[in-house]
């Protein structure tokens, strides 16, 4: 990517000129073909009504189109992509979803999004399933030894995210994923930080479930998600949330017999803001467009030096590894002592936007998030930020 390619993708994404967007690993910035969409669906809606023939046949089609290129973009085939809210959605149709026995073990790492174990958590206290804590490994060896001394007979499903949100480590996804298979388990990944900034082939990759959501690495708009359910896993999930979407209707009440939508269309149960699917079809396209391997390589050029950089300020502790394949655009960082209300205020005297926390022991944390749009200055501003706030 050179630069007047970059120059061409920034121009798309008008914060940009206005702010240093250091998080898109909590909301991706709106490009403005994102916004078009979105204006477009809703002019629609306003002049010609959504009962219209055209907001029908419009909305139909769109979302249709935005689950066929998220299915490109993973390898996986249309239907075996569900269109859902958000990443949770996701993890809870496949947690409450599956058939348990008492008994069962659930391995979830100890570096998951609340979301990725409060609905594991729940499901297991419902079915007298166990869960099972996997110490995450920066290091890749070490991190199938842990797991494997984890896995029994009565392992029913290890999930994990893809890229930890918590300390930024890409797993070996395929390596753990045949380890899993090879004990007769389940492998589920939480790809919040994962499709969008590293290429994702859900086959390849070997994993039976792989959640994701619109509004982070996708730059679509936030109440959009999918889920991928690999066809053969298909009937060991029940869809417990039922409806006309899902087609879960026998002849009336009283009739138990229930006829599903084709694939994994039965866990759509209802109505949906049609048009925000339309509009993250515009930002998959968008991603295709810029193509997910020079996304990946562009971001790993920028993050490989500013993680060096970042590791050699005073105190400064980097959680995430510096190995390029165990590692993405998500950078954490551990430390104390910095200046905290410099870092509270550093979008109202920065106008830069990253995730920063004190806790109450005065330890510190941040998390960067870097997209392929960014720039080496931009980088060096939030270096020399840092610099300035440190003790
Ligand atoms: C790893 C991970 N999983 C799940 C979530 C929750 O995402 P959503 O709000 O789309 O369910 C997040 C959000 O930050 C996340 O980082």
């Amino acid at each position: 990517m050179n630069d007047a390619d970059i120059a061409r993708y920034r121009a798309l994404f008008p914060v940009l000129e206005r702010v240093t967007y250091l998080n898109p690993g909590t909301y991706g910035p709106l490009s403005t073909r994102v916004a078009d969409a979105l204006r477009e669906w809703t002019t629609m809606l306003e002049l010609e009504g959504p009962y219209s023939p055209i907001a029908e046949q419009r909305g139909h089609e769109a979302y249709e189109a935005t689950r066929a290129k998220l299915a490109a973009l993973l390898g996986a085939e249309p239907s075996e992509i569900a269109l859902t809210r958000s990443v949770t959605d996701g993890t809870n149709i496949v947690a409450h979803g599956l058939r348990w026995q008492p008994g069962d073990e659930i391995i979830l790492s100890d570096k998951e999004h609340e979301s990725g174990w409060v609905n594991w958590q729940v499901a297991a206290q419902r079915h007298g399933a166990t869960v099972k804590v996997l110490a995450l490994a920066n290091d890749e060896e070490e991190l199938l030894r842990r797991l494997e001394a984890l896995l029994t007979p009565r392992t029913r499903i290890v999930f994990m995210s893809h890229v930890s949100c918590i300390t930024g480590l890409r797993i070996p996804a395929a390596r753990l994923a045949k380890l899993v298979h090879d004990r007769g388990a389940l492998f589920m990944l939480d790809g919040a930080h994962g499709a969008g900034q590293i290429p994702v082939d859900v086959r390849a990759l070997g994993c039976d479930f792989y959640t994701g959501c619109g509004h982070k690495w996708l730059m679509g708009p936030q109440g959009t998600g999918y889920l991928y359910i690999a066809k053969e896993r298909l009937e060991e999930v029940e869809s417990v949330w039922v409806g006309w979407g899902s087609r879960a209707a026998g002849k009336g009440p009283g009739d138990a017999q229930l006829v599903w939508a084709e694939g994994n269309r039965r866990f759509e149960c209802a109505t949906r803001l049609w048009g925000i699917y339309a509009a993250l079809g515009v930002a998959v396209d968008l991603i295709q467009e810029v193509g997910v391997e020079r996304i990946e390589a562009r971001v790993r050029e920028l993050v490989g030096p500013f993680k060096r950089e970042l590791a050699a300020l005073p105190g400064m502790e980097l959680q995430t590894p510096h190995a390029p394949h165990l590692s993405a655009g998500l950078v954490r960082l551990s430390f104390r002592g910095y200046d905290h209300d410099q870092l509270a205020r550093r979008y109202e005297d920065q106008r830069m936007l990253f995730q920063y926390s004190r806790f109450e022991d005065g330890a510190q944390t941040i998390r960067f998030a870097v997209a392929y749009f960014m720039r080496p200055e931009e980088l060096q501003r939030a270096l020399d930020f840092l610099r300035r706030c440190a003790p």
